[in-house]
């Protein structure tokens, strides 16, 4: 006799389990949102969370206000809500549905956090539950119709990113985000070979914490080495969208739970954010036009034949 397999829990597609109902209205819910794009990263630490709102806000006053969400689809360790100073606010739920909490420039967040009743309440969770959450985030809650859903991932291929790229199968792609250390390119390569694996395209990588000026005497620093993105992006043949500096005000206004972007516009870490949204725009345009010359393609066949 054949032996269960003992992984089949873990391993799970959850789009099998799914029942028709939940697929149907995963279906519902997410062809209203035009873009989903997901933040990955090899290493935990390198910033996936920073740059999620940071690069939110930044398309938010790009033309985008009321029309972004963010999914933290961090189970274990969701800090959106922290970051963008909606601590403590509650999904809410009524007779035409639950619906995402708002934060600054009408961004609509579902997290993990706002269904915790304390800090101290640790999620211990194996992979399905995990899915299940992701599952019920994406399918039951009313997002209304966005632009944008920047989806925020904890670091490495496990549980959370596969759900979500089993789940989205349409979705735009994944923005990976490292530091610029030899440490960190290594499990880069993991990522991109993951994204790959699963057919989702990379729209490209984004160097964090890259190099530091002092604010007093103007010395720069490459305090994690400098231009391991951009070689990394090289080497993997993906685009590079941009390096972001450090600046101790990022970790502070993130602290405060005022984001970064809207309180240092000016700043060159908030600059480069803007340019990363132009670099993500054009890659979306030509993705468009690709799809568009392909179904012309695939109609002209059918008329010739
Ligand atoms: N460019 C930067 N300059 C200064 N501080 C930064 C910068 N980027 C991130 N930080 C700070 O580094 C810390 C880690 O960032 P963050 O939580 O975004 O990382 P993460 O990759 O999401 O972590 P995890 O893997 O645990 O999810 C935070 O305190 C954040 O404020
Ligand atoms: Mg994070």
């Amino acid at each position: 006799m054949k032996e269960k397999n003992k992984n089949s829990e873990t391993s799970a597609n959850p789009k099998k389990q799914l029942h028709k109902e939940g697929e149907k209205s995963l279906k519902l819910k997410m062809v209203k949102i035009k873009h989903k794009i997901a933040i990955i990263s090899g290493k935990g630490g390198v910033g996936k969370s920073t740059v999620t709102v940071n690069l939110a806000m930044a398309f938010a006053t790009h033309g985008y206000v009321s029309s972004v969400g963010i999914l933290d689809a961090d189970i274990t360790g969701p800090c959106i809500p922290k970051i963008l100073g909606i601590k403590g606010q509650k999904l809410q739920a009524g007779p035409l549905g639950i619906f995402p909490a708002t934060g600054p420039l009408g961004m609509k967040v579902v997290s993990m956090d706002f269904l915790l009743s304390s800090d101290e309440v640790p999620v211990i969770w194996r992979g399905p539950l995990k899915m299940r959450a992701i599952q019920q985030f994406l399918s039951d809650i009313t997002w209304g119709e966005l632009d944008f859903l920047f989806i925020d991932l904890p670091p490495g291929t496990g549980d959370e990113p596969l759900s979500v790229m089993q789940l989205l199968p349409d979705m735009d792609g994944v923005v990976i985000v490292t530091i610029p250390s030899e440490v960190s390119q290594i499990v880069v390569k993991k990522a991109v070979t993951f994204a790959r694996k699963l057919n989702v395209p990379v729209i490209g990588i984004i160097e964090n914490m890259s190099g530091f000026t002092c604010p007093k005497c103007g010395e720069h620093t490459d305090i994690f080495k400098a231009g391991g993105g951009k070689k990394i992006a090289e080497d993997l043949v993906i685009p590079f969208l941009g390096k972001i500096p450090i600046d101790p005000q990022i970790c502070s206004d993130s602290d405060k739970g005022s984001p970064f972007t809207i309180e240092h516009p000016d700043s060159p870490a908030s600059k480069a954010f803007m340019e990363i949204v132009k670099k993500v725009e054009e890659f979306l345009k030509q993705r468009r036009k690709l799809e568009t010359t392909a179904i012309l393609e695939t109609a002209g066949k059918g008329v010739n034949k």
